[in-house]
């Protein structure tokens, strides 16, 4: 992804003009370079890009209740993209979800959080897609929803009942990075279609934190999107600030690290993200208060219960899967290495109610963190062929159970609906 997006900038390097640039073009230039940061906050190549695929020429699949949906072109090729829109047809898309043809898009598109970009970021998004990004000649793909659910008049309907219209408004009482953090969190960010539990009709359950449900968690094919807000065991409840914009620019800190789609969201999205966003984006996601959770007293570190069984790991056979497999890492103390090896004591997936993350972290590994164009170290390791469901379960429950962590324990069946899920997946 990190190579398409290079591959991106070159083509906005060709793209502009550069011989003896007027005023105006330099306006313009300014305008287009504007635009690609705003793209970058949207995460817009995630979605609209295909595996080796080229930047923002669509085609990469994505799964909803209904089946799989592919994303479209959103070069400026005229027949096969969007270089006929108009700047008012790319807001409607962007902001209301309803193409130019006059279709409504899936919200698989989070146009419900990019409802609240404002007129003059809008501007400059659509001067980057019509000028910095290089046409792509490539047919979008049909759905693989069947009929009649792959109707899409009924979205319509889905909006008159869910889209909240109308851009991001400053809030009075906060001052200007708190505004900033949420106007990005909320909008282009789109941290809560990943982080905010869904409805029966898939709508996000709040999309402002006026919403109890806003950003506290929720499972997201095959991984648990974690919970944001400032509870203490499970949330960011014990993240610094530092802690916070460590995680957003790197994706690791002294508590956890970035895998499963926060990977992505890391190599592609935040890691560009100039320093004065990411300092209104921690002010903002800090101001939320404790929500979600388990209710369980505030997490303390107690090394004693597990030292006592990883000296004698004979007894327990899930210390006897962490000795031999993962302890070299992630530590007898279980603090492992961090932030280059993601400690397990106290660490907020870890702590979670839903282990789906645990699950099948330990099964598939991690994909690579890029930053800075170098990819991470040490990744994690995939277990799948070398451990069974039953040794997953046991050392997990054991790591749920170590160090004072106090998580319930993991059962072989929810391993194996995991390995079955993320290897057809494959
Ligand atoms: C989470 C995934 C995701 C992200 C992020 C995303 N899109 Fe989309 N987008 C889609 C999908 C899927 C569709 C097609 C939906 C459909 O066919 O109903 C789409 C459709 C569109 C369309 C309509 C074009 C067409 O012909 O279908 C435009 C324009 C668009 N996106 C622009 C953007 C921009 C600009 C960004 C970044 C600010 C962005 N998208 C980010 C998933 C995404
Ligand atoms: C495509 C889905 C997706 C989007 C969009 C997304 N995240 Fe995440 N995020 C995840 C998943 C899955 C995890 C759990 C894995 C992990 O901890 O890295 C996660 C984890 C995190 C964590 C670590 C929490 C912990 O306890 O370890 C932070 C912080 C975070 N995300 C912040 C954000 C912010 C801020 C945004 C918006 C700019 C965002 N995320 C957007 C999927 C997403
Ligand atoms: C070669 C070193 C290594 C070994 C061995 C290893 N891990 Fe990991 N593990 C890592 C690294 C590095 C990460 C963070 C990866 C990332 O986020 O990109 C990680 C992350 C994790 C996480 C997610 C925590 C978080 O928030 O990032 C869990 C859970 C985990 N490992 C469990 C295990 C289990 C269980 C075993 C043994 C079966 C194991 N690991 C063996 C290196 C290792």
């Amino acid at each position: 992804m990190i190579k398409t997006l290079k591959v991106a900038g070159a083509a906005l390097g060709l793209a502009l003009p550069f011989a003896m640039p007027s005023s105006a073009q330099a306006a313009d230039n300014a305008l287009v370079q504007q635009g690609a940061y705003l793209a970058k906050l949207g995460d817009c190549v995630a979605c609209h890009s295909a595996p080796k695929g080229k930047p923002f020429a669509g085609g990469l699949p994505m799964s909803t209740p209904m089946g799989k949906i592919y994303s479209t072109n959103i070069t400026p090729d005229p027949d096969t993209g969007i270089g006929r829109y108009t700047e008012e047809d790319f807001a409607r898309a962007l902001r209301e979800g309803v193409a130019r043809d006059g279709h409504n898009l899936y919200p698989a598109m989070p146009y419900p959080s990019y409802a609240k970009v404002k007129d003059d970021d809008v501007k400059a998004l659509y001067a980057f897609f019509m000028n910095g990004v290089a046409p792509v000649q490539q047919a979008n793909r049909a759905s693989d929803i069947p009929w009649p659910l792959n109707m899409r008049w009924p979205l319509a309907l889905w909006n008159v009942v869910f889209l909240e219209k109308g851009v991001y408004q400053d809030k009075t009482g906060k001052d200007v990075a708190w505004n900033r953090g949420a106007y990005i969190v909320q909008g282009l960010g789109h941290c809560g279609s990943c982080h905010t539990p869904r409805g029966i009709a898939f709508q996000e359950k709040a999309l402002d934190e006026s919403g109890s449900a806003y950003l506290t968690g929720a499972p997201l094919d095959g991984w648990f999107a974690a919970n944001l807000t400032q509870e203490q065991n499970v949330g960011l409840g014990r993240w610094s600030e530092a802690d916070l914009a460590a995680f957003l620019k790197t994706g690791a800190n002294a508590h956890a690290s970035a895998f499963g789609s926060m990977t992505s969201v890391i190599n592609n999205s935040t890691q560009a993200t100039n320093d004065t966003d990411i300092a209104a984006m921690t002010s903002y996601l800090r101001s939320l208060p404790a929500a979600g959770g388990t209710g369980a007293p505030p997490y303390s570190y107690d090394a004693q219960a597990t030292r006592v069984s990883l000296t004698r790991p004979a007894n327990d056979a899930g210390a006897r899967v962490y000795t031999e497999y993962c302890m070299h890492c992630h530590g007898v103390d279980g603090r492992g290495f961090a932030p280059m090896l993601a400690p397990l004591a106290g660490n907020p997936n870890v702590l979670e109610h839903d282990a789906s993350s645990l699950i099948n972290v330990t099964l598939n590994g991690t994909g690579d963190l890029v930053i800075q164009g170098i990819p991470a170290p040490y990744p994690m390791p995939n277990y799948a062929p070398v451990l069974n469901d039953r040794q997953i379960a046991d050392v997990l429950t054991f790591v749920r159970a170590g160090w004072n962590n106090g998580a319930p324990a993991v059962s072989a069946d929810e391993v194996a609906k995991l390995r079955k899920s993320t290897q057809a997946a494959r």
